[in-house]
């Protein structure tokens, strides 16, 4: 018997599969749908608005684009909705509900009957759980990105979310500019639908899944607002029927060699660190490992090409302009896996080899003219990240490299923000800032290892120290900061062990982080550390006793693949 198509995929139980089928499709009549169209295979439009999310506020238009395609194609588009994670609206933090929505989107494909389904997303925590979920239901799949913002203007100064936030914000914090102003830039900072207009997690996501083959091509840096983007969404949804039809499945597109192309990209676009955690629960879904010292050995032979903030100077619409991520790809061609396939049906080869070869060189820079020989991310072993951490050098002072400080230790969020401005903090320049319990089983993983620069050391004009803790930072920030500590401090990790006054040495040559205190004086302080207490009930509770480290991204242990299964 043949697999059943459209509508009469996953019938309802009731014991009677015929009385199922009629009785669903008495239901769909009821919507004003034609027999003929309710005979079509179904493309399912997965969707993510919000009045929580201003990034995704130019969905009904892409869902009408999207269905226009689908059905010149043949198709019969339904959208629906799933949970939508607005990043600056959630607390305590996104990416505590990353891993919810992720099984939202799975279920919801499984449960419902479709053939092929387009998932339109692009805020910070949405692709990954987006494409986590839809590789785990495993049904034919295609991703539009709902696009990066254009920026806005101040005083004849071209302003972006969100790396012109934080340079503003410390430049008020330094007394550099007054209320006034910086009143003056939150209502230019962010002018427009769509996701931060720099090469922040949003639109470092949205690349990846391009590399990946996940979306079409072109898809990743399209702006929201411009004209292409509609035409991207209503091809999308063309190609999403033919894929219904191929049974061509996120699992074919997300292999080894694939998620070896992503991580090249991520080293070429000079992206942020939170992909790091996305593109391994990503990953995790198909069954695909992500290795730090891998990675170490990919950032190494990968040159950073693309000069967008907040490491550079441009913004998406730039690179959108400049040739989009085809034009990185072409660049690195030689260090990627050309025989990979899209989902646009061709190989990456067939990929690169038609599209147009035009690029603006002041963007997307040539293998001979770097922005860095090397790509912008390094992971760090040693004494107090055991597991692992993460640097972005490309966003980090050289000067601070190598480096050894007295730690000046934060014990969690709470004492960070009662503190670190506080006049009397004993804290010099050459100290590390320390924050604790901010992991993902301690805090929920927030973006706050961006640490501010303490307010009397600030105003004395000092933009950058080396800080460190189990904290992720935004895609949009900049500084010497070392994120991701695993294992964590609120699983007992060395960082819960570190006080005030101890030695701590970075050194991002020998890619090592250590905490210079002898194995006796750890191992008392090891004896009278406590475990924090768990919440009673809920998703909290869910989350809890599931969330895994970050060198595992931070998935659900039970949401992972399981081989065979
Ligand atoms: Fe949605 Fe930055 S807040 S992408």
């Amino acid at each position: 018997m043949s697999e059943p198509v459209g509508l009469d995929r996953n019938l309802t139980d009731y014991g009677d599969r015929d009385f199922a089928r009629y009785l669903r499709r008495s239901f769909a009549r009821s919507m004003g749908y034609s027999g003929t169209m309710l005979e079509r295979p179904v493309v399912g439009i997965a969707t993510a608005p919000s009045d929580f999310n201003n990034c995704h506020r130019t969905t009904p238009e892409l869902v009408a684009a999207v269905k226009r395609g689908v059905i010149a194609a043949g198709g019969l588009p339904l959208e629906f909705p799933t949970i939508s994670l607005g990043e600056v609206f959630l607390s305590p933090t996104s990416l505590v509900f990353r891993n919810l929505m992720s099984m939202d989107v799975e279920e919801m494909i499984r449960a419902q009957p479709m053939d092929a389904v387009v998932l339109i997303g692009g805020c910070d925590k949405t692709t990954p759980a987006q494409l986590m979920g839809a590789l785990s239901a495993n049904v034919p799949a295609i991703y539009l990105t709902i696009g990066p913002m254009m920026t806005g203007r101040y005083h004849g100064e071209r302003l972006g979310a969100c790396t012109d936030c934080r340079r503003f914000w410390g430049a008020y914090r330094r007394g550099e500019i007054d209320a006034r102003a910086i009143g003056a830039i939150e209502g230019n900072l962010a002018t427009t639908a769509g996701t931060c207009a720099v090469m922040g997690t949003a639109s470092t996501m949205a690349s990846l899944t391009e590399a990946l083959g996940l979306s079409l091509p072109g898809c990743a840096a399209i702006p929201a607002v411009h004209a292409d983007r509609l035409r991207m969404a209503e091809a999308s949804g063309t190609r999403a029927v033919a894929l219904a039809r191929e049974q061509l499945r996120p699992a074919d597109l997300v292999t080894a060699q694939s998620v070896e192309n992503a991580l090249r990209v991520l080293m070429a676009i000079g992206g942020s660190t939170n992909a790091v955690i996305h593109l391994t629960a990503i990953a995790g879904r198909a069954g695909v490992a992500v290795d730090l010292a891998r990675l170490n050995a990919l950032a190494q032979t990968t040159p950073t090409l693309v000069d967008l903030k907040p490491v550079g100077q441009g913004y998406m619409e730039d690179l959108a302009a400049a040739g989009g991520v085809g034009a990185v790809l072409r660049e690195i061609r030689d260090l990627l896996h050309l025989d990979c396939r899209t989902v646009a049906g061709e190989t990456l080869a067939e990929r690169l080899a038609a599209h147009d070869p035009w690029v603006d060189r002041t963007v997307v820079r040539s293998r001979a003219e770097p922005c860095a020989p090397q790509g912008g991310l390094v992971a760090l072993f040693g004494s107090l990240a055991p597991n692992g951490a993460i640097l972005k050098q490309a966003a980090a002072d050289p000067k601070l490299f190598e480096h050894e400080g007295r730690a000046v230790v934060f014990s969690g969020l709470d004492d960070l923000a009662r503190r670190i401005d506080d006049p009397a903090l004993d804290v010099e320049p050459d100290d590390v800032l320390v924050l604790q319990n901010a992991g993902p089983l301690g805090a929920g993983m927030p973006e706050a290892g961006y640490l501010p620069i303490p307010g009397r050391l600030a105003r004395r004009g000092v933009k950058d120290m080396v800080r460190v803790s189990d904290a992720r930072m935004s895609g949009t920030a900049y500084g010497t900061v070392v994120l991701h500590v695993s294992p964590e401090a609120a699983l007992g990790g060395p960082l819960a062990l570190v006080r005030s006054g101890d030695r701590i040495r970075l050194s991002v040559a020998r890619k090592r982080i250590d905490l210079l205190v002898s194995d006796e004086a750890l191992a008392r302080r090891r004896a009278a550390w406590c475990a924090p207490v768990k919440p009673a009930r809920g998703y909290a509770r869910l989350y809890a006793e599931n969330v895994l480290q970050a060198e595992h991204g931070c998935d659900f242990g039970f949401l992972r693949a399981v081989a065979g299964a």
